[in-house]
């Protein structure tokens, strides 16, 4: 079986304050969109098997997808082996959550296979979460919430599907290395229950319009290359440019649809633009399956 592991952004993110487990506590709005992965799963052999197309990465229990079959099967032990390939397409270290998708969709993928019921679903979100604080996320899509670790996820109401661009500057954050120098400057802010933006019913694209993201100051002097694109994206109109996670992707809603050929030419000729769309739950469900 074909499954596609698909990207997501942060429409908004704040940092509340350092938590006592050492990770920082976050009001996140995921949104996922339809750049996607492709993940094969087949039955068979011993132990986990992965092999890696598009990218050169990890094939052990480095890459999540690995930690995600293993987990499962630990959990489960109805087979003995997996075979997984991994076809990327998601840029690596670029705030759209590949890897966290890729695990997320092992674990829905292999519960799918193998004919696992769905009252799993508590189970499966305890795996997800031991894997990586996005992968939550992925096993819901859609809009949605994520508070905590980013990882306490709760769906929102799904927004009207729209284009949105994502252009990813030729290198990768680190997003440990972004969240550890912001220690410093959250050390001595209290942690709040509520974050100071609500979203919840109602919540519209105008609105959405309205978010910000707490680590875009930060990853813009850090990184002046980043901040090139921010520019240039601004510069073309766009109403709305933000950072996804820690980077480096923005995320760019435009008034009306527009070519790539309208985009400036300012922008660095390593980026990786792509033209994408938001999905909602159902469309999530519907594409979720190549074969
Ligand atoms: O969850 P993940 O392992 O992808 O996060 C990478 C790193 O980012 C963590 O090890 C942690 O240092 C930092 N992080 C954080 N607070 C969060 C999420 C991640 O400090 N809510």
């Amino acid at each position: 079986m074909i499954y596609r592991s698909f990207a997501k952004v942060n429409l908004h993110l704040e940092v509340l304050g350092l938590r006592p487990d050492g990770y920082h506590e976050l009001r996140t709005v995921f949104q996922s969109v339809d750049l996607c992965d492709l993940v094969h799963l087949q039955i068979g052999g011993s132990g986990v098997r992965l092999e890696v197309a598009g990218q050169a990465l990890p094939d052990d229990e480095r890459n999540l997808a690995h930690r995600a079959a293993t987990a499962f099967l630990a959990a489960w032990p109805v087979v003995d082996g997996v075979r997984i390939t991994l076809e990327k397409n998601i840029p690596l270290g670029g705030g759209l959550g590949g890897g966290s998708s890729n695990a997320a969709t092992v674990l829905q993928g292999l519960r799918h296979l193998l004919g696992v019921q769905q009252s799993t679903d508590v189970r499966l979100e305890e795996l997800g979460r031991a894997l990586g604080a996005d992968v939550p996320f992925f096993l819901t899509g859609g809009l949605a919430l994520g508070s905590g670790r980013g990882d306490e996820i709760l769906p929102l109401p799904d927004l009207p599907e729209r284009e949105i661009w994502l252009v990813t500057p030729a290198l990768e954050v680190s997003t440990a290395s972004v969240f550890q120098e912001l220690r410093e400057l959250t050390a001595d802010r209290e942690v709040s229950s509520m974050g100071s933006l609500v979203w919840g019913e109602g919540v519209d694209w105008e609105m959405a319009a309205r978010g910000w993201n707490d680590l875009q100051p930060l990853v813009m002097r850090r990184f002046p290359e980043v901040c090139r694109v921010y520019n240039a994206l601004v510069e073309a109109g766009a109403r709305t440019v933000r950072l996804s996670g820690s980077g480096a992707t923005w995320l760019a809603l435009f008034d009306d649809a527009i070519e790539s050929s309208d985009l400036p030419t300012a922008l660095p000729p390593d980026c990786r633009v792509f033209r994408a769309r938001t999905l909602n739950r159902t469309s999530l469900q519907r594409l979720r399956v190549v074969h």
